[in-house]
């Protein structure tokens, strides 16, 4: 079964302690926390201190996505914000390998994520250095956005990248992911389904985390 991670970024911030226990109450697995700053991507969300704030109320694991320029700036105040998988993006850098190396050594799970315009090729020779490959769906910055069919033959072509090299990655998807394409998306090999809008957009967001731990089967 896949491993269902809802975007807080479309929780309502007015409520965010019930949209937390909702989350704690339901199948979901992570929760999944998208930090931008308006350079990497052209919008700004929350930072750390919101994060720590979550994470007292929050029962699962935390997966923070880092859509921000230079983000070795920052890891060990997302570690201590409480982090437990720390994605930053390949686009951001010129010593990727480094940053992964000490997210490691933080203690986090290391993740490392692909635009749609960068092939999965890129990431072949350090595949053993990611615990968790994001490949993105969309182009990051908002929720809501439309899912890119070309992910597709992007998730196929991770799927046998890492069975080739034998590692243990997670393949991470994000963007468009909803109730339609989730079927389709795990067959191509993902491992990890990121949704927002489809999850708390909908009636009963606790019957769509359902459904989405479902699909595939
Ligand atoms: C966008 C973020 C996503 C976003 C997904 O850049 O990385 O995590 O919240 O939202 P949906 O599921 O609505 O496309
Ligand atoms: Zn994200």
């Amino acid at each position: 079964m896949p491993i269902i991670a809802p975007s807080m970024l479309s929780a309502d911030f007015l409520n965010l302690g019930a949209e937390i226990d909702m989350i704690n109450d339901s199948e979901a697995d992570w929760f999944h926390l998208d930090v931008m700053d308006g350079q990497f991507v052209p919008n700004i969300s929350y930072g750390m201190s919101i994060i720590a704030q979550m994470k007292k109320r929050a029962k699962k694991t935390f997966d923070v996505h880092l859509m921000i320029e230079q983000p070795e700036r920052y890891l060990a105040e997302f570690k201590k914000a409480g982090a437990d998988y720390l994605t930053v993006h390949h686009e951001t850098g010129y010593h990727i390998h480094r940053t992964l190396t000490s997210i490691r050594a933080l203690g986090m799970k290391a993740g490392l994520a692909i635009n749609p315009h960068t092939p999965v090729e890129m990431v072949q020779d350090i595949i053993h250095d990611i615990d968790l490959l994001l490949v993105m769906s969309i182009s990051p910055g908002f929720g809501g956005q439309q899912f890119l069919p070309l992910t597709f033959r992007k998730i196929r072509e991770a799927k046998e990248l890492i069975t080739k090299a034998g590692s243990n990655t997670l393949i991470e998807i994000d963007g468009g992911v909803t109730l339609e394409n989730a079927t389709e998306i795990i067959a191509a090999g993902a491992d990890v389904l990121v949704a927002g809008n489809t999850v708390f957009s909908s009636a009963d967001p606790k019957a769509t985390i359902k459904s989405l731990k479902q699909a595939g089967k």
